[in-house]
């Protein structure tokens, strides 16, 4: 893929199981487009105990693991690769903060999210660990590549 910019990152973006169970999934979507990203891969998936481990192996060992791996894999999630300028960073002021009391209004977890920790999406925090939850979830075929824009008049 052309990358347009320097800044142009992927990264993995997961409706969480209580989005999905409260039909929140094409509203959160809905964010990230309004803000400009490319969605470029998209699929709902039951998380198996294995990949959930994988998926939080930086909080292995954490008093709250168990309960993380409990969580994610209680019910369908959809997990998906967005690409965008600076994503990384941006999607997680998209997201607002992991707790619920300090998220800010006009976040998702600040509009949707009422208990800590069913805050609704989860976003990759670093590179690293957007290249290992990719990979995790996806294929590399399964990335599709394409350009939203018509021309680049401006
Ligand atoms: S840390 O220790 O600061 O890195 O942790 P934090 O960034 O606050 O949270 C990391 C992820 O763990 C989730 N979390 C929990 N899940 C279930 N139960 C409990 N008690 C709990 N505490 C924290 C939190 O929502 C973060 O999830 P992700 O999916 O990474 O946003």
């Amino acid at each position: 893929l052309e990358m347009e910019s320097e800044h142009m990152e992927r990264t993995f973006l997961m409706v969480k199981p209580d989005g999905v169970q409260r039909g929140l999934i094409g509203r959160i979507i809905s964010r990230f487009e309004d803000k400009g990203f490319t969605l470029v891969a998209c699929k709902v998936v039951q998380v198996t105990e294995n990949q959930a481990k994988i998926h939080y192996a930086e909080h292995d060992g954490k008093d709250f693991f168990l309960n993380l791996v409990n969580f994610i894999t209680s019910g369908p999630v959809v997990a998906m690769v967005w690409e965008g300028d600076d994503i990384i960073a941006l999607s997680r002021v998209v997201n607002g903060k992991t707790n619920v009391n300090e998220a800010q209004p006009g976040s998702i977890r600040g509009d949707f999210a009422a208990h800590t920790p069913k805050n609704l999406i989860h976003g990759s925090d670093s590179p690293e660990s957007s290249k290992r939850e990719i990979a995790n979830f996806f294929e590399d075929h399964e990335l599709v590549k394409y350009d939203k824009t018509i021309s680049s008049w401006i």
